[in-house]
């Protein structure tokens, strides 16, 4: 792993790491012919990447080969960095490694999807999840046993008392409590520890979806023995300024030491005649096929960078520029924020702000931002549906006549929001060009004709198409 530790750059601090952030000087086009410096405001769904990260590995790509049971030196140093890496990723979320699996997946989705393939569930059990999640910790859980929703406040955050209500009603019969670690929507933060003490006293183990938590607080999963620890724990590298498709699953190495995997083949056997298979032990069993070696090492890399900063720098950074945010998005006339608005609570979310501007629609707004300011946001539901309608407070009437257009193809009246998120690099300044614009925006005052694709659900500049052959080939 010193391999990976050494670094040509200086060193890396919060306020410095703008100048280590790949394409960060990178102009895009707006609508009236001129170029402007590219805002990322949509780290929630993806970051950019770091360019110690990819110094590494166009460097590693020296040494790179495949990697177990190849005999070649490169072979072998490139399977030592990868068995290393579970080490480190431990080490990264405070786990002690023994009686634990470091399974390596692609993304949290399919670390959920494992997770739900592989622990021991009967008919009749139940998985409580909760009303906040993104549907990739829910769906997963729907086909494998009952889902109980936790509910949440008129703010969205999840109501404690109910997840304590659903473990005396259905004690015996469940499972698993999979909650997010913080919020893709409303960027509430979860008091994880407290959860999982609540959780552990009546015997129920806990799941953390930390995609959104991992690049912004520091997460210690804790020892077994401490009742606030955390049994399973999953998220992905490109949410983490390392997108080159790696994601991870954690969990007890029991529940992966019986059963069959989810998915089979090279990698995952001791054994195989024509007639019989035997497993080898996990992690490797859970790992069919060829592993991601790049992807995982690009990670590790950015967890080294991530520590470098320091988790806690990174907090405040962004807790500043989120208060700085809340503050200053008062000034919008007709905005409103979906879940907290209170600039003195960023220290229980991220900066994850969804918003929406009196009547406009998401998708007109998010156009916007793009052709007229160069601001990169996402907007929609943000795969979390049934969350969005509970805080857009959409009755189930309404909800049905939606449903219908999609069913015949039209996307136009898909409810949803605007969402700004901060990451390690985004500045005042970005957020003083974005409150300008949804100024701009507030007062009917844009510049471009956008037309709705009904299809979609996008808004597209009227008349205009991009050659974004330009600025890009292979
Ligand atoms: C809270 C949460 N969970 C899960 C996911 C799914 O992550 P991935 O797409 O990397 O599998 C996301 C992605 O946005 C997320 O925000």
């Amino acid at each position: 792993m010193d391999y990976l530790r050494q670094s040509a750059h200086g060193g890396i601090t919060i306020e410095n790491v703008r100048d280590y952030v790949v394409g960060i000087h990178t102009r895009v086009p707006l609508l009236d012919g001129s170029h402007a410096p590219y805002i990322n405001f949509d780290n929630a769904a993806s970051t950019p990447v770091l360019r110690p990260v990819l110094d590494k590995i166009n460097e590693l790509m020296n040494w790179y080969s495949s990697i177990h049971r190849g005999s070649g030196f490169k072979s072998q140093l490139s399977s030592e960095l990868y068995d290393q890496a579970r080490e480190q990723v431990a080490r990264f979320v405070g786990l002690d490694l023994s009686g634990h699996a470091v399974i390596f997946v692609k993304n949290t989705t399919e670390a959920i999807n494992k997770l739900a393939h592989r622990l021991d569930l009967s008919p009749g059990d139940n998985v409580l999840v909760t009303r906040m999640e993104h549907h990739s910790n829910d769906l997963p859980w729907r086909k494998r046993a009952g889902v109980i929703h936790i509910d949440v406040d008129s703010q969205g955050r999840l109501r404690e008392q109910d997840l304590i209500r659903q473990l005396e009603q259905h004690r015996d019969r469940v499972k698993l409590f999979a909650v997010t670690g913080a919020s893709n929507v409303t960027g509430w933060v979860n008091d994880i520890h407290r959860l999982a003490a609540i959780c552990h006293r009546y015997g129920v183990k806990i799941l953390v979806d930390a995609a959104q938590l991992i690049p912004h607080r520091k997460i210690d999963m804790r020892p077994q023995a401490d009742p606030g620890h955390i049994d399973f724990l999953a998220f992905s590298a490109h949410k983490m300024y390392a997108p080159f498709g790696a994601g991870v699953l954690i969990g007890d190495q029991a529940v992966f030491q019986t059963g069959e995997p989810d998915m089979v083949g090279g990698g995952t056997v001791d054994i195989v005649s024509y007639d019989r298979v035997e497993w080898t032990a996990p992690p490797e069993k859970e790992e069919a096929g060829t592993p991601n070696t790049v992807g995982v090492l690009a990670m590790v890399k950015a967890m080294m960078v991530l520590e470098e900063i320091g988790m806690e720098r990174v907090a405040e950074h962004e807790a500043r520029l989120t208060r700085y945010a809340l503050e200053r998005l008062r000034e919008i006339p007709e905005i409103r924020i979906l879940g907290g608005d209170d600039p003195n609570q960023v220290e229980h979310r991220l900066g994850v702000i969804t918003f929406n501007i009196g009547a406009l629609h998401h998708a007109l707004v998010a156009a916007i931002l793009n052709h007229e300011a160069g601001i990169a946001v996402r907007n929609g539901c943000f795969c979390a549906h049934p969350y969005i309608k509970l805080m857009l407070g959409i009755s189930e009437e309404e909800a049905a006549v939606i449903e219908e257009d999609i069913r015949r193809g039209d996307r136009s009246r898909i409810p949803g929001a605007v969402r700004v998120s901060f990451g390690i690099y985004n500045t005042e300044q970005e957020i003083d060009t974005l409150i300008h614009i949804l100024q701009t925006i507030a007062r009917r005052e844009w510049k471009g004709e956008y037309v709705l694709d009904r299809r979609s659900g996008a808004y597209r500049l009227k008349n205009a198409r991009i050659d974004y052959e330009s600025y890009f080939i292979l």
